[in-house]
């Protein structure tokens, strides 16, 4: 039996490696999100492990009778899972590794753009070592005068509404496929799209990356969001036409953004959101926290102790 890792971003993989060998399968790791590399290092794999790695049909067809693929993280969306299910290939995710984490890092990006703190920490800390009255920045809302618009109500989604909650914005929410029942129990109220665009002073994207929500904030809906209005991505980099984010910020219709992660990876050099105003990025970090990683190994060991003794997944996504 092998276990092969395409690419990972961790100092050590102690507990996958501790795992396979418990079964005595080999383990082998790369780093590589090259197709063809990909094709070829799995090929008779039992077990891939990836993080970011193209998992097609071509790599799906090479792998063991029954294998499992296990994505570090939640989003599967390099993943052709539905390749994956006809070669009778077994997927799943590790959903729950740091859900918290992300929602702290929404909620900070959240509140750095909105109360404006890069600005006054770059005029004081800048070459002219200045200084500014707090007014000169324009108006800032209160937190308890903020609506809080959501794209996406799952794990992170609820767990940045609690947060947000207790700041006292009011909460609401477009998710097609939420019960507004329960959501009412989480102090969230459901409404539609449109009136998400209305309503918000702050949108902030938590869906995975589907047909149906690539470029969900695209030009025409962010044209018809309020003036000032601030947009924060820690889902998926697609879900935000950035392009149209970046230009509509510059312009001062936006109020600003909050990016995590982008429609490419790595941010190109010269992406004009680098250069957007009242904009914080950082390099799809949200997840990043020494309990996240540990849970995230924990988790994959635990699975891949599965996956090579037939016993059911944990988190399998697909049947
Ligand atoms: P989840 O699966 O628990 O929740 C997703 C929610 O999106 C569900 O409530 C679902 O009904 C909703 N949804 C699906 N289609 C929709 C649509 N068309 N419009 C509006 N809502 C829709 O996922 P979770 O764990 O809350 O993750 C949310 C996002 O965060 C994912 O995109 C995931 O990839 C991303 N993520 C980013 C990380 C980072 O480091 N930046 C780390 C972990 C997750």
């Amino acid at each position: 039996m092998r276990v092969v890792v395409t690419d990972h971003e961790f100092p050590h993989l102690t507990a996958e490696q501790e795992a396979t060998t418990a079964r005595g399968a080999g383990f082998s790791v790369h780093n590589t999100r090259d197709e063809d590399e990909v094709v070829s290092i799995t090929e008779g794999a039992d077990v891939v492990l990836l993080a970011f790695a193209p998992i097609t049909e071509r790599v799906l067809r090479g792998l063991a009778k029954n294998a499992t693929v296990i994505r570090y993280g939640v989003g599967y969306d390099t993943i052709d899972v539905e390749a994956a299910t006809r070669h009778g290939v077994r997927v799943c995710n590790i959903p729950d590794y740091g859900s918290d984490t992300v929602a702290d890092h929404t909620v900070m990006l959240a509140l750095t753009v909105l109360r404006r703190t890069l600005e006054y920490d770059q005029t004081l800390r800048g070459p002219s070592n200045g200084w500014i009255s707090a007014r000169e920045i324009g108006e800032i809302p209160a937190l308890s005068d903020v609506t809080f618009g959501l794209i996406g109500t799952g794990t992170i989604g609820r767990l940045v509404a609690s947060r947000m909650s207790s700041f006292g914005a009011k909460l609401i929410a477009y998710d097609p496929y939420a019960d507004a029942h329960t959501l009412e129990q989480h102090g969230i109220e459901q409404v539609g799209f449109d009136h998400l665009l209305e309503e918000a002073n702050i949108l902030s994207l938590h869906a995975p990356l589907t047909p149906e929500t690539h470029h969900i904030l695209d030009e025409t809906a962010l044209r018809r969001t309020n003036p000032g209005t601030i947009v924060i991505n820690t889902a998926r980099g697609p879900l935000l036409d950035t392009l149209a984010a970046a230009a509509l910020t510059e312009s001062g219709h936006l109020g600003g953004l909050g990016l995590d992660v982008f429609e490419e990876e790595p941010l190109a050099a010269n992406h004009p959101v680098r250069q957007a105003p009242r904009t914080v990025l950082t390099p799809h970090a949200a997840f990043y926290s020494a309990q996240s990683l540990r849970n995230m190994q924990d988790y994959a060991a635990a699975e891949i102790n599965r996956a090579l003794s037939g016993q059911p997944l944990r988190c399998q996504v697909n049947r």
